[in-house]
């Protein structure tokens, strides 16, 4: 693909705008349009982000009259099933947010991956997933170590976070090793800590701003064109450019 990457983006709110903001300040990316629930009327965000309503425009009028390349979700579980077949129709890669997919949403996220690229990431920040990646490598080298899990959050979250839910199952550790503390106004604190006889390793990842999310989905759109199509997770995208690195590496030491 030359040129800008033109991107589309469903849903406009907590998320959906810290995206926004990233993609607009990035010059490989076009941000064409965003959509949300309740807009009444096409209004002129900055810079000249178009923000549209769903009621407004259906899908194909609105991929018809601005083109993307891509489409970032950050909306609801539904919106898949409202925009799937343009994307299925028209080649659109996919990069969906939505952490709330139903086990038959996904099915259907998979069943589009056989027309174009489908990346599904119900964490898309780029710290979280290195981190999730270089633990499973520690892992995998030292089944012997102890492996805790701490997760820190802002006092009203209720649940234990559901990324350190998900670090301990590719761990293949208990629940029951997840430490979570409530205090504050915590942005998100994930730490995994591997205890060895002799010494002490900490993979520890900050939530600082929402824009991380931005950040991530610039990353997964920017690796997403060497791709074809089919269905991703963002480790995936990872796990290849990290073997890349290191077979590229041991071809230059050797
Ligand atoms: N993967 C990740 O790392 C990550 C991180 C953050 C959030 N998320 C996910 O992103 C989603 C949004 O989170 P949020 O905190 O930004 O929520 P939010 O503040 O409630 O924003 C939701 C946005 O989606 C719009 N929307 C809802 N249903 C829609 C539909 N059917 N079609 C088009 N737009 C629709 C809403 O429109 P209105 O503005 O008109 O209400 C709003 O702009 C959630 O599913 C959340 O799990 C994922």
């Amino acid at each position: 693909m030359s040129g800008k990457i033109r991107v589309g983006l469903v849903g406009y709110g907590k998320a959906g705008r810290a995206v926004a903001s990233v993609l607009a300040d990035d010059s490989r990316f076009e941000l064409r349009w965003a959509l949300r629930r309740s807009a009444s009327a096409v209004l002129q965000e900055r810079d000249g982000i178009n923000v549209i309503g769903i009621e407004q425009k259906p899908y194909a009028e609105l991929f018809e009259e601005m083109p993307v390349d891509a489409l970032v979700d950050f909306s609801s579980p539904l919106s898949i099933h409202g925009y799937g077949e343009e994307l299925r129709r028209r080649g659109i890669t996919l990069v969906s947010a939505i952490s709330s997919y139903s086990q038959g949403d996904l099915d259907y996220a998979r069943a589009l991956a056989a027309d174009t690229r489908v990346l599904c990431s119900p964490n898309i920040t780029l710290g979280i997933n290195f981190l999730i990646v270089a633990a499973k490598l520690l892992r995998k080298i030292a089944p012997f170590a102890d492996v805790e899990i701490l997760e820190q959050h802002f006092r009203e979250k209720p649940d234990i976070s559901g990324t350190a839910r998900k670090i301990a199952e590719v761990l293949d550790v208990d629940g029951e090793r997840i430490t979570s503390l409530r205090l504050g106004g915590i942005v998100g604190h994930h730490e995994v800590i591997f205890g060895f006889p002799h010494q002490t390793v900490r993979l520890t990842h900050e939530s600082i701003r929402r824009e991380a999310f931005g950040t991530g989905v610039a990353f997964a759109l920017s690796q997403l064109v060497n791709f074809s199509n089919g269905f991703y997770t963002f480790e995936d995208i990872l796990m290849r450019l990290a073997s890349t690195e290191l077979r590229d590496g041991k071809t230059g030491a050797g």
